[in-house]
């Protein structure tokens, strides 16, 4: 090529055009990099905050009819996920089975496909996982091969015992970039597959990782150690993601755990508080209870869709807090209308009045505000707002010019 044309082609807007031609070139690094998936946080279900060890196929099985018949799956509740203890060992040529929990993980799949819904499955970086069972070292395009031959839609990956490995790696520099190193291979693994599978990671927000996640090609990870089914876990969890916002987006969520909704450890003004906490703060909404046996109430948490419509909203611009004041935390996230979603919450023990001005969201002059769990408009306001909110609870507002 004659040297005029090659500095030519090289020039600044031209190399702009060709690494934006070479991004949709079918096939390539950069479209590899983008497997089609969670566009906005995931949302459906995981076994481990109820089952915990009693997973089985029959129970996952139940889950998926439940999924349906509540309106959950209408809501935008997609995926069922396997957590821990599905594992057996692996045979002599490496491969893993399912235990005699789930004697057809194909057919379970099958299932759960036939709904219109997803199946996701759980491993780890280390030897072992968390419960002990056989995880991916060592193993993990084998594994990604067959959980894809499965018809696997969704991993999450726990780091584990793969702790153990990294206290050997003689620095702590060194011991992180194993952990990276762990994860890209999963990443890898998985994206040779040809099978768009969420890859979401789970270290229990070490590490900074909202810093790294999206580089190892986490679809999501994990910013905080378990959730448990208590006011004070969810709130710890929920309102310590302040400063995250900026992290997350489009195919990269910040996620502060698996919902504990209707398993019956919070009233239903602390569960409405954690379903518009995590829904502001753009987390992957993954019910944690037994949907086969929801009461009404529960079924109406998980469903709100103006509610869902925050989490799911296209801009992907998690929340951040406003302001607390101990008793109260005020957070807002800016949606892709233009609109604002605004969380009034009271941590009292008794209910309290809370005074907003719509100033501080950025606005001016009046605005149009909408309660969202009472559904009701609150027409045209200006200036000052004064939130009657219950103890623990929770007003939502939906706000804009
Ligand atoms: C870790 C994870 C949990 C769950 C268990 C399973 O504790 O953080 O979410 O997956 O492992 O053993």
């Amino acid at each position: 090529m004659p040297s005029v044309f090659r500095r030519k082609i090289l020039s600044t807007p031209l190399l702009f055009v060709w690494a934006i031609l070479l991004m949709f070139l079918p096939g390539s690094e950069c479209m590899a990099q983008t497997p089609p998936v969670a566009a906005t946080p995931p949302m459906g279900w995981n076994s481990w905050n109820h089952f915990a060890r009693k997973i089985d196929d029959a129970i996952v099985r139940a889950q998926a009819d439940a999924m349906v018949s509540s309106g959950m799956r209408d809501a935008g509740y997609v995926y069922i996920n396997i957590d821990d203890t599905w594992e057996a060992e692996r045979d002599a040529q490496g491969v893993i089975h399912a235990n005699n929990k789930f004697p057809d993980m194909k057919a379970l799949a099958d299932y759960v496909h036939g709904k219109g819904l997803k199946l996701g499955i759980y491993s780890s970086p280390g030897a072992k996982t968390c419960a002990g069972f056989e995880g991916s070292y060592g193993h993990e395009e084998q594994d990604a091969q067959t959980y894809a031959a499965w018809g696997i839609d969704y991993l999450k990956y726990d780091l584990c015992s793969f702790g153990k490995i990294m206290e050997s790696a003689g620095s702590p520099e060194a011991a992180h970039q194993l952990m990276l190193d762990a994860y890209t291979k999963m990443h890898n693994a998985l994206l040779k597959t040809g099978r768009p599978i969420v890859f979401s990671l789970c270290q229990y927000g070490a590490d900074a990782v909202w810093r790294w996640g999206a580089s190892v090609g986490g679809n999501a990870w994990r910013t905080t150690g378990d959730i448990s089914d208590k006011y004070w876990s969810m709130t710890q969890i929920g309102f310590g993601q302040a400063g995250l916002a900026k992290f997350a987006g489009p195919r990269h969520w910040n996620d502060p755990d698996m919902l504990e909704v209707g398993n019956g450890g919070m009233n239903l003004e602390e569960y409405r508080t954690h379903m518009s906490l995590w829904s502001l703060l753009a987390a992957p909404l993954l019910a944690g209870n037994d949907l086969s046996t929801m009461k009404p109430e529960t079924i109406a948490l998980l469903t709100n869709r103006e509610v869902i419509a925050i989490d799911q909203d296209r801009l992907g611009q998690q929340a951040d807090r406003v302001r607390a004041e101990g008793s109260q935390e005020i957070w807002a996230r800016t949606l892709a209308d233009g609109s604002k979603a605004v969380g009034i919450f009271n941590l009292f023990d008794w209910p309290q009045t809370i005074e907003i001005n719509f100033g501080e969201f950025g606005f001016k002059g009046s605005v149009k505000a909408r309660d969202i769990w009472a559904g009701k408009d609150l027409g045209r306001l200006t200036g000052e707002y004064k939130a009657r909110v219950p103890s623990h609870g929770v007003v939502l507002l939906r706000v804009s010019e």
